[in-house]
């Protein structure tokens, strides 16, 4: 296995990237505190170039005032650990100093859906993400770059500014891993309490429920399918969850769907509290089979 490089800075990135014209270069971004999510966007990014580069950096952009900026776990030296196994090819650890914009008065603005759901409760949340995110585009000019659907929100509104800016990249979406008992992997998850770990389960659960409820109503003309968001909002509110959430929105589009008309395939978004822990996680709905 080749030796992990890693740089601090821009220009020890520099020295460490290979040419476009030899390699073709994935970028895996992440803000550590590594789980098996995460390489599985590795393993991907593996398996679509042949050189493969993750950033950790925990972004203080895309925290707002009072989040976890503070206690988000970092993890450095597992991580690295976790990444030489992985057969990472290079990991860039950029200081704040130097990657976050110096003034922060150009930021990217991440337009109208960027204010839903989880933009709505976590304001500039967003433009936080898509500022880094560009940045570490332009800095690793890769060919790829791999992202997770547990995140939709942040991979639609990622693979936007990559159509609307007509950056040279290509974004490619991978599913979400998940524990045994169906709780997708989070680095927000060590924050649950044991009795809260056992209750997490119950959410992914209800969202398998909306998804199948949605099936079922297709069947019945006269059911307005939208009512899958007061149900499910009911049920997770009776098992303890406080919802932030929960919202259908247009696969293309990703703009809330309120009807008349109902398209029968289209993301179930939600997020929910659960003690001092944030949860997200979607469904894809669809009226098939
Ligand atoms: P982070 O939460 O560390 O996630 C890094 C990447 O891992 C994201 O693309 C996320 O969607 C993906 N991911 C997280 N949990 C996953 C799971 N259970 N299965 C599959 N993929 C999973 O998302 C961020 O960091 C940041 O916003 C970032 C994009 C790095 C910008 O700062």
């Amino acid at each position: 296995m080749a030796l992990m490089r890693i740089a601090h800075s821009f220009s020890e990135l520099r020295t460490l990237l290979p040419s476009s014209r030899t390699h073709r270069s994935w970028l895996v971004p992440t803000m550590g505190a590594l789980h098996e999510g995460h390489g599985s966007l590795i393993d991907r990014a593996r398996s679509e170039g042949d050189f493969v580069a993750v950033s950790i950096f925990v972004n203080p952009l895309q925290f707002g005032p009072g989040e976890d900026l503070d206690r988000y776990p970092r993890t450095l030296e597992s991580d690295l650990a976790f990444l030489e196994r992985r057969g990472t090819d290079l990991v860039f650890l950029p200081t704040a100093g130097e990657i976050v914009p110096r003034d922060g008065r150009i930021t990217v603005s991440s337009g109208p859906v960027g204010k839903l759901f989880c933009g709505r409760s976590r304001p500039g949340h967003f433009d936080g993400v898509l500022t880094i995110v560009l940045k570490l585009f332009h800095l690793f000019t890769p060919e790829g770059a791999v992202f997770g659907e547990k995140d939709r929100q942040q991979l639609f509104l990622i693979q936007s500014m990559v159509r609307d800016l007509d950056l040279p990249i290509r974004v490619v979406g991978h599913p979400t891993v998940r524990e045994s008992d169906g709780l997708a992997l989070s680095s927000r998850n060590r924050y649950l309490t044991s009795e809260e770990r056992s209750r997490a389960a119950l959410f992914p659960a209800i969202l398998d429920h909306a998804a199948r409820l949605w099936k079922d109503l297709a069947r019945d003309p006269f059911q307005n399918r939208l009512e899958v968001c007061d149900t499910i909002s009911r049920r997770l509110s009776e098992e303890g969850f406080v919802v932030d959430y929960v919202a259908i929105a247009d696969r293309e589009t990703f703009l809330p769907i309120s009807g008349p008309a109902i398209p029968d395939e289209a993301f179930l978004l939600a997020a929910v509290h659960l003690g001092k822990t944030r949860l997200i996680d979607n469904r894809e709905l669809s009226t098939g089979v």
